[in-house]
């Protein structure tokens, strides 16, 4: 029998490439631009696997077209993209890469944090701008992020590193989830377990840590955005539509807040014209994971995923087979 055929909508750094192909035989979308979707199509008939990003749509026509597919791999720990129950109709394993990007995206959630706080993106474009004449008293006068709450949305891995990270900066922290934190974990991080409005409430910034699930689309809406002090800031680093984005341009038009910033939007790559034109609100362009070292370890467990499947092994992040 030969090796396994698989398509990757995306050569995902050369040592993960020549990893892949010692076991199966991978093909590549190699343009500079995102694979069309009539192009993934295309590509995944006759082939045994794909590895793919968040930027595809998998969904049962895709599995329609690629009929013979066995393994799914996105290469993100989020999977809102993928519909699972349609793989797993079909019998194809869906992983994901989780673990691996944990520190990297709470780290740049705490940058945007500290960004929008104490508005050095704003600074940073005044400076450029040659309109700068020297220190004044007065001018950018951001908030302290030091001594005050730090509300999370969600306490999986990321919620609880971004916790992690206000120990050092002397921060009430408080949480909601579905399910509590350990009592070990609490204390570790001194984190006080709360209601939703309770968080929503009394955070100075609130940062959202939960998946995009149908129970968590909109999770902050016109109502939640009420309940937030207007003093507060809203940190974005999970998924757009997380947030009602009309609502959260109404609220900072309506100065019910102080500000955003975020990583992820509605509809990406489109971000709302009301945000763009603010100057309360920073924005990234959806790079919580990226960096070298850490897109390259979420390429290879994507990769080890693929491997671990036509070696006959269970993968190990499995969405829809339990683990070995
Ligand atoms: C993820 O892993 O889900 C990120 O959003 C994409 O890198």
């Amino acid at each position: 029998m030969g090796k396994a055929k698989i398509f990757a909508t995306k050569p995902l750094f050369p040592s993960v490439c020549r990893m892949l192909e010692e076991h199966v035989d991978a093909e590549y979308w190699s343009e500079p631009e995102r694979i069309p979707r009539g192009e993934l199509l295309h590509h995944v008939a006759r082939k045994d696997g794909l590895m793919c990003l968040p930027t595809d749509k998998i969904d049962a026509e895709l599995l329609e077209a690629g009929r013979e597919l066995r393994i799914v791999a996105t290469v993100s720990v989020g999977y809102d993209h993928v519909d699972v129950e349609a793989c797993t109709k079909r019998g194809v394993v869906v992983t994901n890469t989780p673990g691996v990007l944990t520190d990297t995206t709470a780290d740049l959630a705490w940058g945007l944090l500290m960004a929008i706080a104490r508005r050095i993106v704003e600074g940073d474009a005044w400076t450029r701008s040659g309109t700068w004449n020297g220190l004044a008293f007065d001018t950018f006068l951001g908030a302290d992020v030091w001594g005050k709450t730090l509300g999370i949305i969600g306490f999986g891995r990321i919620g609880r590193e971004m916790a992690r990270r206000a120990l050092g900066f002397k921060m009430r922290v408080i949480y909601t989830s579905q399910n509590r934190a350990p009592e070990a974990v609490e204390k570790e991080l001194r984190a006080e377990f709360a209601s939703f409005d309770t968080v929503l409430r009394e955070a100075d910034f609130v940062s959202l840590h939960v998946p995009l699930l149908p129970a968590t689309r909109h999770l902050i809406s016109a109502e939640g955005l009420a309940k937030m002090k207007p003093t507060a800031y809203l940190i974005n680093t999970t998924r757009g539509p997380v947030v009602d984005e009309a609502a959260l341009v109404h609220a900072l038009e309506t100065a019910r807040i102080a500000g955003a910033a975020l990583d992820v939007y509605e509809q990406e790559p489109k971000v709302h014209p009301g945000l763009v034109a603010r100057k309360d609100v920073v924005l990234a362009p959806h790079i919580g994971s990226a960096t070298i070292e850490t897109r390259t370890k979420m390429a290879q467990v994507a990769a080890d995923n693929i491997v671990a499947f036509f070696s006959g092994r269970t993968p190990p992040n499995s969405l829809n087979v339990p683990a070995a």
